[in-house]
């Protein structure tokens, strides 16, 4: 069945959406964007998307293209008109249409794009296995932008060796997953995951997930750790807004813990969906 999209204040079937081969997000990767989950026809987490969606535009000096109130009402509109009941909603801002040149054109205006994608958020998940790769991404990973060929790059490096995702490595510490933050659990049940600057993008869901640990009186560090401390946890872990909570199995080949999906991922996921659901709007 094809999708009703949004592009440019129209809601079309996916067939006939069309943006120009003009645009900057086609041209430059000139472009940023969120993936906001939807349960029981739901949003979770708007502030927080709506938030870094505009820090980002921010960022790379563009503004939002219509108010956050528009936004929300454009999201819940393709939720009714797509019947979603569980998955996400893509939504990607351009700098809009200019003839190709690298500086910035101005008063051009943003070229705004929607979709929705049904996915399962909620069945008990069986857990990824991972590989490490060096990070080749760019220095501003903190501003949630298009430029996704070096994490795409590395997931095939994964996919390659018979794994499901890759955990990125600069100077010897884990930054993050390719489109996921990186979680592990230590011998005493400390989780550890890396502190929030410009190395990684600030996940939604890591927010909201952080909040509950502490709510949990679960130990937590920020800090960068290695592959050889992954290696060695008890647990190891992912968040995301396409998954919530996941365990991670297996780092470069060795078993984390015994192998199937641990206890504190498995009750984080389990209260994150909870208190997610209550929170949805
Ligand atoms: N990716 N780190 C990276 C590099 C990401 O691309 C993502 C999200 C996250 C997690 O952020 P959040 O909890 O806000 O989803 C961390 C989205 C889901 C994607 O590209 O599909």
């Amino acid at each position: 069945m094809s999708r009703i999209v949004y592009v440019n204040g129209e809601y079309v079937p996916e067939e006939e959406a069309k943006v120009s081969i003009f645009d900057r997000g086609f041209l430059f990767a000139d472009a940023v964007y969120e993936v906001t989950a939807v349960l029981d026809g739901k949003i979770l987490e708007w502030e927080g998307h709506v938030n870094r969606l505009e820090r980002s535009l921010g960022e790379l000096g563009m503004t939002m293209p219509v108010t956050r109130d528009e936004l929300l009402e454009i999201h819940r509109e393709l939720i009714r008109r797509n019947t979603l009941d569980q998955g996400g909603i893509y939504l990607q801002v351009t700098r809009g249409v200019a003839d190709r040149d690298f500086a910035f054109p101005k008063d051009t205006p943003e070229t705004l794009v929607l979709f929705t994608q049904a996915r399962n958020l909620t069945d008990p998940k069986d857990g990824i296995k991972v590989i490490s790769a060096p990070d080749i991404r760019w220095q501003r990973r903190d501003i949630k932008t298009v430029q996704l060929l070096a994490p795409s790059m590395t997931k095939m490096l994964a996919k390659k060796a018979g794994k499901d995702d890759a955990w990125m490595v600069e100077d010897g510490y884990v930054t993050e997953g390719t489109s996921n933050n990186a979680y592990i659990v230590t011998e005493d049940g400390t989780i550890v995951t890396r502190n929030l600057s410009n190395s990684i993008l600030h996940g939604i869901t890591r927010a909201a997930v952080l909040k509950l640990v502490a709510e949990q009186g679960i130990k937590l560090e920020e800090r960068p750790f290695t592959v050889e401390e992954a290696k060695k946890a008890k647990e190891a872990f992912f968040t995301a807004a396409t998954a919530f909570v996941c365990s991670v199995l297996e780092v470069d080949n060795v078993t984390i813990g015994d192998g199937k999906p641990g206890p504190i991922a498995t009750r984080l996921n389990d209260i994150y969906i909870e208190e997610a659901r209550k929170a949805a709007i």
